[in-house]
C-alpha cells in the first residue's frame, strides 16, 4: 500500500458534541454532557487542550440543540472578566483567558438530528476540507504524561493513513466498542484488515477496542456520504473507516495512559477521583478523604 514519506501535519480537530447524553439525565437535561466537570474543568476543555498540545490550530465543534453553553465557554465573558478585574482577582482572570482560542480558530456547525457519530463527523466535511484531521470525543478522557493525541500525531507522522487510539478490553465488553480485525501487531501498534462496530463477544475478531481519538484521512467523508445506518440504527464512523481499508492503511495505537469512559457514571466518578489525586493542589487532601471510606470499602 502506498505510504507517502512525509505526512501533512494535523491542523484541524473535530469535536462531535451533538449527542443527547441520556445516561446522565437529569444532569444533562439543560447542561451538555461535555460541560460536566472533572474536578473543576469541563470535559470539552480537556479535549480542546489535548488537541492544542498536539499542534491543532482549528477547532471544529459539531453541536446540537441545547449545546450553546459550549460556545459560551470558549468565548470571552465580559461581565465575569470585569468583575474579576474590579476585585483584583488577576490569577483567576489570567486563567480563564489563557486557554481561549484566538479569533477565527473556532468553528461551529450543527448536527440537526443526532443520527450517530459518523453523521456528526460528516457534518464537519466542508469545514475540514481535503486534509487529515483529528476527532476527539470529550467523554473519553485520558490521564497520561504525554497527551494521547500528541502520542498519536507522532506515530501518524510515520505511518499516515487512518490511525485510532486503542486499548485491550475484557472480551465480555466488546459490544461497547469498535473492534479491530488485526493483521499485524507489535504490541504497541496494530494494523487492521477490518473493523466491526459493537460485536457480540463470540463474534469479535479481537479485543482491541477503539476509544474516542482518531486521526483520519479526508477520504473517510466519501464513505460517510452514503449515510448508511449500522449498529444501533446509527451512522457509524467505524463502518466508514472500515470501508477505506485496502486503499488506506489503518492502524490502532495502544496509547500510554489511563482512559476513563466519562459517558458512563462509574467512569466519570472514577475520572474525578483519579484526576483529583493527580493534582498537586488536591492530591493529598483527596487521598485523606478517600481514606475515610476504607471501612465502607471493606464492607462493600
Ligand atoms: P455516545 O454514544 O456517548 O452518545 O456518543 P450520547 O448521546 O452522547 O450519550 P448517551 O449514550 O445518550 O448517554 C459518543 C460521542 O459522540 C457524540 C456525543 O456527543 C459523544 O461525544 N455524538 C453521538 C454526536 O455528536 N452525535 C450523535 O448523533 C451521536
Amino acid at each position: 500500500m502506498p505510504r507517502p514519506a512525509k505526512q501533512s501535519p494535523v491542523r484541524k480537530a473535530v469535536f462531535p458534541v451533538g449527542g443527547l447524553g441520556t445516561r446522565f439525565l437529569p444532569a444533562t437535561k439543560a447542561l451538555p454532557k461535555e460541560m460536566l466537570p472533572v474536578v473543576d474543568k469541563p470535559l470539552i476543555q480537556y479535549a480542546v487542550e489535548e488537541a492544542r498540545a498536539a499542534g491543532v490550530e482549528e477547532f471544529i465543534f459539531v453541536t446540537g440543540r441545547g449545546k450553546s453553553a459550549i460556545e459560551d465557554h470558549f468565548d470571552h465573558s465580559w461581565e465575569l472578566q470585569e468583575s474579576l478585574t474590579a476585585r483584583g482577582k488577576q490569577a483567576e482572570l489570567a486563567e480563564i483567558q489563557s486557554w481561549l482560542p484566538a479569533p477565527g480558530q473556532v468553528a461551529y456547525t450543527r448536527q440537526q438530528e443526532p443520527l450517530g457519530l459518523g453523521h456528526a463527523v460528516w457534518c464537519a466535511r466542508h469545514l475540514v476540507g481535503d486534509e487529515p484531521f483529528a476527532v476527539l470525543l470529550a467523554d473519553d478522557l485520558v490521564l497520561s504524561e504525554t497527551p494521547c493525541l500528541a502520542q498519536m500525531a507522532k506515530v501518524y507522522g510515520r505511518v499516515g493513513g487512518n490511525l485510532v487510539a486503542v486499548m485491550d478490553v475484557p472480551r465480555e465488553q466488546t459490544g461497547r466498542y469498535g473492534i479491530l480485525d488485526v493483521v499485524q501487531d507489535d504490541g504497541r501498534l496494530a494494523e487492521a484488515k477490518g473493523l466491526v462496530e459493537k460485536p457480540r463477544p463470540e463474534k469479535a475478531p479481537s479485543t482491541l477496542s477503539i476509544i474516542g481519538r482518531y486521526i483520519l484521512r479526508p477520504e473517510v467523508f466519501a464513505e460517510l456520504d452514503r449515510r448508511e445506518k449500522g449498529a444501533g440504527g446509527e451512522v457509524q464512523l467505524t463502518d466508514a473507516m472500515a470501508r477505506t481499508i485496502g486503499r488506506i492503511p489503518f492502524h490502532g495505537l495502544r496509547f500510554e495512559g489511563r482512559r476513563f469512559d466519562c459517558g458512563s457514571k462509574a467512569g466519570f466518578l472514577e475520572a474525578n477521583i483519579a484526576f483529583a489525586l493527580d493534582r498537586p493542589d488536591l492530591g493529598a487532601e483527596m487521598s485523606e478523604i478517600l481514606g475515610r471510606y476504607k471501612d465502607a470499602l471493606e464492607k462493600a
